[in-house]
């Protein structure tokens, strides 16, 4: 069975789909990792609730990137992780990580991507009157919210709030996130 880390910095939403489509068998996958940038946030607490293991760290006790992400390469290796799903992961990923793992990172980005990368893509798409919104799926590489297109799955909202288009987001990530992974895994079998 594959073997999953998740990486989160806020709620954990994703993280909780992710892990229970995976004690559902809805997705041919086991959760040994959660890796959080953020001691304070609540997917900390879900994890622990959840019962499944976490590396949380802040990235200042650290004197660069490279060191805190070969503390958590030791950490996935020592777990022999397969698959990184970043989930809501406020941080870029670099080499460090993204060369042994190629291939093996994902992301989830609310917007119908090459659209609106970035942090704040959901007010970006308002302020453009965007009509059909959307979450993807992609492959991390080096470039920002850039990597090859798994999975996308479009929405339609007419109105101005943020708050809104992310919920209707969300409700729709948590159930194509598993899906475009356990589509990942089928491939790497
Ligand atoms: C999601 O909406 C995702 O699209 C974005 O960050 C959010 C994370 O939410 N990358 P959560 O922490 O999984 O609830």
């Amino acid at each position: 069975m594959m073997r999953l880390a998740v990486f989160a910095s806020g709620e954990g939403s994703n993280f909780e789909a992710i892990a229970k489509a995976c004690s559902d068998g809805r997705l041919d996958a086991r959760v040994v990792l959660m890796v959080c940038d953020r001691p304070g946030a609540p997917v900390v607490e879900k994890a622990r609730r959840m019962g499944i293991e976490s590396f949380v760290f802040s990235p200042r006790d650290y004197e660069s990137k490279s060191s805190y992400e070969t503390e958590i390469l030791g950490e996935l290796k020592r777990r022999e992780v397969d698959l990184i799903c970043l989930a809501g992961y406020m941080r870029i990923v670099s080499e460090v990580l993204l060369r042994p793992y190629e291939g093996r990172i994902l992301n989830i980005h609310p917007s119908l991507l090459p659209s609106f990368k970035g942090a704040h893509a959901v007010e970006q798409a308002l302020e453009y009157g965007v009509k059909v919104f959307g979450v993807t799926v992609h492959y991390v590489s080096a470039e920002l919210d850039s990597g090859r297109i798994i999975a996308q799955r479009s929405f339609e909202y007419e109105g101005d709030s943020a708050q809104q288009v992310h919920a209707l987001g969300q409700k729709i990530e948590h159930e194509l996130y598993p899906e475009a992974i356990q589509k990942v895994i089928n491939e790497l079998k």
